[in-house]
């Protein structure tokens, strides 16, 4: 498929994300954020977080798969599946070795699943995602009736959006809505906010699926 043959960007062909994330995967691990200091963080937060044995989790926006060994660790024998659309960041994700399978897909092109998840999460991803009310429905399908989606970053909403818009370029623009915008943003979805927090530091906002399985 050409560039051109889809103009209504269903494929994620036409997302300029694909290419830039593209180009940073090489050297993500050493000019993002620091990986040591993200599992330190990640660790400490522990029991807010909630991950634990038996889970099954989907991870959208795995990059180069920095916490996808972590997560697996964390609920085991539960499993991990982890998504990117970037071929150059999933690429580096699957050469990490860890236990959890991968696949290059845009959480934004709607279709069927063929597995759920108790737990859907989005770390540091969600605010790259071109079409978030398609991607909140494509989540929905994910989960298992009852099953949570976790959005979480290492930073709240305005430190966040400051930085993405002096980054500039493809990210520049991308926009992670305030903790209080979200019980709106996802009821459309079928989901339902239970937890949210939006500090410096931190962003987190839990939802729960309460639609029927489809
Ligand atoms: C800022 S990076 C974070 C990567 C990783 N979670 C981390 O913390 O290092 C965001 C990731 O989301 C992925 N992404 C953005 N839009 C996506 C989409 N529509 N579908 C799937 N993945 C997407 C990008 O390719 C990129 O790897």
């Amino acid at each position: 498929m050409s560039m051109n043959d889809d103009p209504a960007g269903k494929t994620g062909l036409n997302d300029p994300r694909v290419a830039y994330f593209d180009h940073h995967a090489p050297a993500w691990d050493q000019t993002g954020p620091d990986p040591a200091t993200t599992l330190r963080r990640l660790r400490e937060l522990d029991g807010l977080l909630g991950f634990r044995p038996g889970l099954d989790v989907l991870e959208i926006g795995c990059g180069t798969g920095q916490i996808t060994g972590w997560l697996a660790e964390s609920v085991k024998p539960g499993k991990v599946v982890a998504m990117d659309f970037s071929p150059g960041m999933l690429a580096q994700a699957k050469a990490r070795g860890v236990p959890a399978d991968f696949l290059l897909k845009d959480i934004c092109r709607e279709e069927t699943v063929a597995r759920r998840f108790d737990v859907v999460l989005c770390f540091h991803s969600f605010p790259h995602f071109r079409d978030p009310a398609a991607a909140l429905r494509q989540i929905a399908r994910y989960l298992k009736p009852g099953g949570h989606l976790l959005v979480m970053h290492l930073a709240g909403s305005a430190p966040l959006n400051a930085f993405h818009q002096k980054l500039g370029g493809a990210v520049g623009r991308d926009h992670l809505p305030p903790a209080a915008q979200w019980p709106e943003l996802v009821c459309a979805a079928s989901l339902s906010v239970v937890e949210s927090v939006d500090r410096e530091d931190l962003f987190l906002v839990r939802a729960v699926n309460i639609d029927l399985p489809r």
